[in-house]
């Protein structure tokens, strides 16, 4: 079975299912089909499906034109229909693993997943879940569900985790190039999704195990979360000392060797960061164990967009404006530059600590033209657009993302006050008076 796998793969004769076709599914699938094999994608939302279908894009940095080219070439299409998952050869599974309201694991998309592929198993597939995740999900989770068909891992099936990797928007480095760790539950199932992704990426990094693979995500994510609210809490200290972090951090980093930068901003934001790291530490308590670090790190980055309403109060207060009343311009609704993604932007938390105390808040974002109901948040606004005369309207411009689209010349000249949270307004040379970092 597994070699009669292997060599479909190899020969790009395997039909490839993507299950979830958002920021990592798609792209995944995008890479598939480039590199000459098949790929039905699913999804739940029916939405999606038409749209990817029609040949649009819902996905800013993919544009429509590569959807078109997928469809084109005959080696992608797109359903709602899980009982086609018996076709495939190798399934992916790409569904959301948020946080539930209580800041736990919610693994219902997984679960649900498990069920779908459970219904249609069939000798001589394999399974992947990218989904980041804790330690243990693909053993304890998935397995168990699909094991209860009667089939046999590793005889019948085979079953692998392998991290997604994908930061979308990137350019320098892209799901082709980006090196893929695989971790499978035993041998057969390491060789088979091995096999998989050698067969259209240009690096795969074996590990011992899935938990492992699992593992290599969280700690890469949790690296990142504990660095940058390190960061965080340092800028808030050298902001004391008269000392600008931005000019600290530039300088620490000719250091050759030992330092890598990281950067504050107004909070944590994205599918990743803020939440991954809480799912291990809520694995670890089954341990008896308390993951210190990420709680700290979490307790920081939450409490950056009050630092960041604080530093404008006193800005508006030095200025003898209270912040209630105020008129107050958000730039930047996405967590990250040049991308349309708003999931868990610090932006909204902003908005809402602004509306709270009175303010009159609007934003502009050129990737996000308007708010949509969220899990935590329900804003209802528009983006207004940007004009010298509009950016002069308001008491402060707080600059949340710093969009390589903005004039931040303009911004600054135009103004009355810009309180920046990015260091987007380094390279402005005059003006700098009203330009407060945050
Ligand atoms: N976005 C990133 O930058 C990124 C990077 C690395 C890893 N990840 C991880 O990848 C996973 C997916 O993230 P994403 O950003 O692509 O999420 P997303 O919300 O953009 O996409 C998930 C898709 O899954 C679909 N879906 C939900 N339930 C489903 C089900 N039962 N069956 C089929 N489809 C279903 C949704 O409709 C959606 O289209 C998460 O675990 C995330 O942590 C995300």
């Amino acid at each position: 079975m597994l070699n009669a796998l292997i060599e479909k793969i190899s020969r790009k004769k395997a039909l490839v299912g993507v299950i979830g076709l958002g920021y990592v599914g798609l792209p995944l699938a995008r890479e598939f089909a480039r590199a000459g094999v098949k790929v039905l994608g699913f999804d739940v939302d029916t939405a999606k499906v038409k749209a990817l279908s029609a040949g649009r894009s819902y996905i800013e940095h993919i544009p429509a034109s590569a959807i078109k080219e997928m469809l084109r070439s005959k080696r992608f299409a797109a359903t709602t229909d899980f009982k086609q998952l018996r076709k495939c050869d190798c399934i992916l599974i790409c569904v959301p693993t948020p946080l539930t309201r209580m800041r736990e694991p919610d693994l219902s998309y997984v679960r649900d997943t498990a069920d779908a592929i459970a219904a249609t198993l069939r000798p001589g597939q394999l399974v992947v879940l990218e989904s980041t995740t804790y330690p243990g999900t693909t053993r304890e989770v998935v397995l168990p569900v699909l094991a209860a068909t009667g089939l046999k891992l590793g005889r019948d099936f085979f079953l692998a985790f392998s991290p997604e990797r994908e930061d979308p928007g990137r350019t320098d480095h892209t799901t082709k190039t980006i090196p893929k760790v695989v971790g499978g539950c035993e041998k057969n199932s390491l060789a088979a999704a091995v096999a998989c992704y050698q067969a259209v990426l240009d690096e795969v990094v074996p590990v011992s195990s899935c938990e492992a693979a699992e593992a290599c995500k969280i700690l890469e994510n949790t690296y990142r979360c504990v660095n940058i609210a390190l960061v965080n809490e340092l800028k808030t200290l050298f902001d004391r000392m008269g000392i600008d972090v931005w000019e600290v951090i530039r300088a620490a980093s000719t250091k050759p060797f030992g330092f890598t930068p990281f950067y504050p901003g107004p909070g944590l934001g994205g599918h990743c960061i803020p939440i991954d790291p809480f799912y291990l530490s809520w694995k670890a308590r089954q341990y008896d164990m308390a993951t210190r670090f990420i709680e700290l790190a979490g307790e920081v980055n939450v409490s950056m967009p009050q630092y960041v309403t604080g530093k404008l109060m006193d800005a508006l207060n030095d200025r003898g404006k209270a912040l209630k009343g105020s008129r107050i311009l958000v730039l930047g609704l996405a967590y990250k530059k040049d991308v349309d993604d708003v999931r868990e932007s610090p932006s909204l938390e902003l908005i809402e600590l602004l509306l709270a105390r009175g303010a009159k808040v609007d934003y502009n974002d050129p990737h996000c033209p308007r708010t949509h109901k969220m899990r935590a948040h329900d804003l209802k606004m528009a983006s207004k657009p940007l004009s010298p005369k509009m950016l002069a309207s308001y008491d402060a411009v707080l600059i949340s993302t710093d969009h390589s689209a903005y004039d931040y010349k303009q911004i600054v000249r135009c103004a009355k006050l810009v309180v920046d949270t990015r260091n987007a307004t380094a390279d402005v040379k005059t003006g700098r008076a009203k330009i407060v970092k945050a």
